[in-house]
């Protein structure tokens, strides 16, 4: 399907400015669809054809039932089809009439409309509803379309749309969420009932007919700006937890501010959401950022104490715990950073990696590298998972390399880790090309604390397996379950 800009500029040949005109009018148009309870659509003569036009918009009133129910857009018709179309392009005013819908068997309105740019008629918009509208009309329906048939002489007069866009979220008001029109010194002539509403939850009780929105005490109204520059403009007031949303859009005739349109919406709802989204999100990362630090400090101490003690087992138990605390730190670094509580737990190797190269005494220092992928975990999976594999690398790089080849470098000491995901299994392969297990090792037996730790992680909290064997050098093939899990929990190791 083609876009507006492809269809003026490849199909009808129309200039840049008048394409950029023409995004604006139909970037803003569902206000003028809404008030006129109307399908509109947009045509361009095409270039060299004499009375033939392209479709290059369609819109479909939010308020009321469509006309045609088929998208128009790319659709091209003549002079036979829709002959009301070229005599409002010829003459450049408006011309209104009947038409058959042969889609629907029945004889709609049409309201055709021609649209200025720089004095020039560039596009006719057309407004076309059944002849027969389900609702009847009173004063709202007579208002709305009052300020359409105003909005529309400035379509023609080349003042809407207006020369810059203002950019709107999709919170912002539409007519079906309240209206308000104002004369020309902003005061209010009509307000729906939404509208009143909104102005009741803004502490506005009475009077509100008559009074301008500044008279009526709302500080911040959008009113006088808009009015003053003859652009829209918006503003979100707030009282107390409420919250509405105001836009005036400024009805402009001969270059003067005559009226304005104003569209309310009570947004208290979507903020309070937001603000609580906002507040448990801030506050979960908030949580994981001083549980990294307090674990970074408890590092930290166990370092130093290190330190002063003299070489030998417990100083290398105290850097061993070091390090254990500092893989559990990594995690929740990566955690605190990103919005959801998954883990992608690419980001945890490069640290894990880092910590494991730092041990080395080789005299070029171990490599370790990985591949595959691990994906996303919850930090209940990715905190365990952390731990064992930097357990591993540990002592791939402690026990593996320690023959004379390594120590002087004429090996070179690699450790690889390969990842493999198969639906809710994480393979892990943890290979080095070093000397090998001890004769008769096993690692179900060993009651040496690091693979104790690791079996006790793998086997309970991450309900998998774990193998060691020798290929080459060392192989521990890991298995490991990445859904739900309890809470890390060492006390049965
Ligand atoms: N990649 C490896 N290469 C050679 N030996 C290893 C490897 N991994 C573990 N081992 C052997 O397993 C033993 C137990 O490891 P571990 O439980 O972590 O205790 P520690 O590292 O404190 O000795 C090590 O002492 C070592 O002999
Ligand atoms: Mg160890």
């Amino acid at each position: 399907m083609a876009t507006l800009s492809e269809l003026l500029r490849d199909r009808a040949h129309v200039p840049e400015a008048v394409v950029d005109h023409l995004q604006r009018l139909v970037g803003s148009w569902g206000i003028l669809s809404d008030l006129s309870f109307s399908d509109l659509l947009l045509f361009v003569p095409l270039a060299d054809e004499g009375c033939r036009f392209l479709v290059v918009g369609q819109v479909r009133p939010t308020t009321s039932q469509t006309l045609h129910l088929e998208d128009l857009l790319g659709q091209e018709v003549g002079e036979d089809d829709r002959p009301l179309l070229s005599r409002a392009w010829g003459l450049g005013s408006v011309v209104e009439g009947e038409m058959a819908v042969a889609s629907r068997g029945e004889r709609a309105r049409v309201v055709c409309i021609p649209v200025r740019y720089d004095g020039e008629v560039v596009a006719v918009m057309t407004r076309e509803a059944p002849l027969v509208v389900g609702r009847r009309p009173g004063e709202l329906e007579r208002v709305y379309v009052s300020v359409f048939d105003r909005m529309a002489r400035m379509v023609t007069a080349g003042s809407f749309p207006f020369p810059v866009d203002e950019p709107l979220s999709s919170e912002a008001p539409r007519v079906g969420d309240g209206v308000m029109t104002l004369d020309a010194a902003g005061r209010v002539e009509f307000a729906s009932p939404n509208a009143v509403n909104a102005m009741h939850r803004l502490g506005v009780y009475r009077g509100i007919l008559g009074a301008s929105l500044e008279e009526l005490g709302l500080e911040r109204s959008p009113v006088p700006v808009a009015l003053k520059e003859k652009v829209p403009h918006s503003e979100e007031l707030e009282l107390g937890d409420v919250a509405v949303f105001i836009r005036c859009i400024p009805l402009v005739d001969q270059a003067r501010a005559v009226g304005a349109l104003v569209l309310v919406r009570d947004v208290t709802d979507i903020r309070r959401l937001d603000r609580l989204l906002l507040g448990k999100d801030v506050a979960i990362r908030e949580v994981h950022h001083r549980v990294k630090n307090n674990l970074q400090t408890i590092s930290s101490l166990l370092r130093l104490q290190a330190r002063r003690l003299p070489r030998g087992d417990a100083r290398h138990a105290l850097e061993e715990a070091e390090r254990r605390v500092r893989s559990i730190a990594v995690v929740h670094e990566i955690l605190s950073r990103d919005t959801t509580d998954e883990v992608d737990f690419n980001e945890i190797l490069p640290s894990l990696a880092r910590m494991a190269e730092d041990l080395s005494t080789t005299s070029s220092p171990v490599r370790v590298s990985w591949s595959g992928e691990p994906g996303e975990m919850g930090a209940q999976v990715a905190t365990p998972l952390a731990v064992a594999l930097n357990e591993l690398l540990q002592n791939a790089v402690e026990h593996a390399f320690l023959g004379p080849d390594y120590l002087e470098g004429r090996r070179r000491a690699e450790v690889h880790v390969s990842f493999e995901r198969r639906g809710d299994e994480l393979h892990v392969e943890v290979r080095d090309n070093g000397t090998g297990l001890p004769p008769g090792f096993s690692v179900d037996e060993t009651t040496s604390l690091g693979l104790s730790i690791v079996r006790g992680l793998v086997n309970s909290q991450l309900g998998g397996s774990i193998k060691m064997r020798v290929d080459g050098g060392t192989v521990v093939d890991m298995v490991v379950t990445v859904s739900e899990s309890d809470r890390v929990d060492l006390a049965h190791i």
